[in-house]
């Protein structure tokens, strides 16, 4: 069977037909100026997503974690220290990808269902008098339990420390759905895939460059070959890549950047808010709760639902697969079983939102968890009448 129904993953995403057609594409020659035509209006789009004038974008074949070895390996050498909190299982991965890299992480272990520390970092950053500490890395939105950090918080605590470290955000399930502002937030280097926010598939990885990322290059000694930033922005200059690029994706990413700034950023992102906070109304209407630990961390694109005792995540997330051909996200890490994720970015409707929240109370009712048919639906419909009223309202 092939499927109509949307995912309710936290990405890859839906990916909206005039998309998928940019990116089927016949084969056109890479070296040619055909190429360039597609590929600069894509970088120059990343841009405007980013919110960076100062920055340069660098857009390689591969996915958000290429993109975290990309920056860690252009800009430092063995041995350099990072400062990373821990508090989730993408979180995680990236901590593990920098030991692995030689380099030295000075961790911040935080309770998964919480954010980035920003007293903590503070604190570690105005410890470290000899500025052992060469980036702070930061997840801004922690696909595994639901959480959004504050970016400009932590660039605050650097300030506030005095501390030259650059800032490495990972961005991946946040950019082009949630606010982001690599200049005005004081990003060095922001890294994301195209299959989530951007609504692409999987295959690229984005990354947004400050000027001060690009000096560090020059000292870095880590090795770098494929990701190696150098060869990227030379080919760039010349119109192309050092190696063959991924052109129907590129193709299409020049339609994703410009219909997100058709649409308009802020409006993309009131668009999440308003369809994340729908779910958040029927998760609390079932008598369950997101995971993130208060209001301020709650994310608009993807919620851990805590699951009532005795009830397994697990069990939901395959039972809507198997019966209903739907798909939300399991619980990863600690938290596997613990909750299921319903992720809600990029192309979504309010109607496609209470689509995947009527299948997600079909599952509970066939699991026999305590929750009433209608009753998570009810709610979100009782709070998009409202907010798109309001929003014809201010339109009008
Ligand atoms: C926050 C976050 N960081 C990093 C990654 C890894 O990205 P990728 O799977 O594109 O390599 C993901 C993937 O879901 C993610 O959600």
């Amino acid at each position: 069977m092939t499927s109509q129904n949307p995912v309710f993953i936290p990405g890859p995403t839906n990916i909206p037909e005039v998309i998928r057609k940019a990116c089927d594409m016949g084969t056109i020659d890479h070296r040619s100026p055909a190429f360039a035509r597609i590929f600069r209006p894509a970088v120059d789009g990343v841009k405007a997503v980013l919110r960076t004038t100062a920055g340069e974008v660098i857009l390689f074949p591969a996915t958000g974690t290429g993109g975290w070895e990309a920056a860690v390996s252009n800009t430092l050498s063995p041995g350099d220290t990072v400062l990373a909190a821990r508090f989730g299982m993408f979180s995680h991965r990236w901590i593990d990808l920098c030991q692995r890299q030689g380099l030295t992480v000075q961790v911040i272990e935080t309770p998964w269902g919480q954010g980035a520390p920003l007293a903590a970092i503070e604190a570690a950053l105005k410890a470290d008098t000899g500025h052992r500490i060469k980036a702070v890395l930061a997840t801004h939105n922690e696909t595994a339990t639901g959480v959004r950090s504050d970016i400009a918080g932590i660039r605050r605590a650097m300030d506030a420390a005095g501390h030259p470290a650059l800032l490495f955000v990972d961005g991946v399930s946040s950019i082009g759905s949630m606010p982001f502002e690599m200049d005005g937030w004081g990003v060095d280097i922001a890294v994301t895939g195209s299959q989530k926010g951007f609504m692409l598939p999987a295959g690229l990885a984005i990354l947004g460059l400050s000027p001060r990322a690009l000096a560090a290059m020059e000292t870095a000694k880590l090795p770098r070959t494929y990701f190696d930033f150098a060869d990227m922005r030379r080919s760039y200059a010349a119109g192309g890549y050092p190696y063959t690029p991924a052109v129907g994706l590129l193709n299409g990413l020049a339609t994703s950047v410009q219909m997100l700034l058709d649409e308009g950023l802020d409006t993309v992102f009131a668009r999440h808010h308003r369809i994340a906070e729908g779910i958040r109304r029927a998760v609390f209407a079932w008598g369950m709760r997101p995971y993130a630990a208060s209001p301020d961390l709650y994310s608009d694109t993807v919620t851990a639902v805590s699951v009532p005792e005795g009830c397994n995540g697990t069990d939901l997330v395959k039972l809507a697969a198997s019966k209903y051909d739907v798909a939300f996200g399991v619980g990863l890490g600690e938290v596997a079983g613990k909750v299921f994720r319903i992720g809600h970015l990029g192309m979504l409707t309010d109607v496609m939102a209470l689509a995947g929240l009527a299948a997600a109370e079909m599952c509970m009712a066939d699991l026999g968890w305590p929750v009433t048919l209608g009753s998570g639906v009810a709610a979100a419909q009782d709070y998009y009448r409202n907010a798109n009223t309001e929003a014809a309202r201010a339109a009008a």
